[in-house]
């Protein structure tokens, strides 16, 4: 487990330095309350990987895909206003999540993780937490 501290300026840099390390997991668990950064670290990752879509929170959707200028695809889940296991059914989740290479980035995942955590082996866990006095800055932890 690592521990550090980010601020909004080197969301880019540190989003970066995530997506060099995958060593072949593609499933990013994001963790966090609400307003903690989850959106905006995929907005920076997104951004890093030159992705042409514009980067929103999957409401109603559920499922956001991105597309880069070489045709990868990302996959951007938030289950927050997710009911039950039947909707993610209705997307396609678990044949996304059992074949897809793609990278798979899920806020929110807390509220499936029976669905996520045979896959464990391809996950990284990102902890998004608020600090005391600085509304810039957030003390991340990755497991
Ligand atoms: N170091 C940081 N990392 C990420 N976001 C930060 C950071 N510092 C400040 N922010 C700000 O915090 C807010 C985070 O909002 P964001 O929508 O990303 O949160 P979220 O975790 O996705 O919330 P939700 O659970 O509602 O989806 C943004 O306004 C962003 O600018
Ligand atoms: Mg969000």
């Amino acid at each position: 487990m690592k521990t550090e501290l980010v601020d909004i300026k080197n969301l880019k840099e540190f989003a970066k330095k995530i997506y060099d390390n995958l060593d072949g997991r593609n499933i990013l668990l994001l963790h966090g309350n609400l307003g903690s950064g989850k959106t905006t670290f995929v907005r920076e990752l997104c951004e890093v990987l030159n992705v042409e879509n514009q980067v929103s929170s999957p409401s109603f959707l559920i499922l956001n895909t991105y597309i880069d200028n070489k045709k990868r695809k990302y996959h951007h889940l938030d289950f927050y206003r997710v009911e039950d296991e039947l909707d993610l059914d209705y997307i396609g989740f678990n044949d996304l999540i059992e074949n897809s290479k793609d990278l798979i980035l899920i806020e929110w995942p807390d509220k499936f993780l029976d669905m996520i955590k045979k896959y464990n082996h391809r996950t990284i866990n990102i902890y998004f937490n608020f600090i005391e006095d600085n509304i810039n800055v957030r003390e991340v932890k990755i497991f």
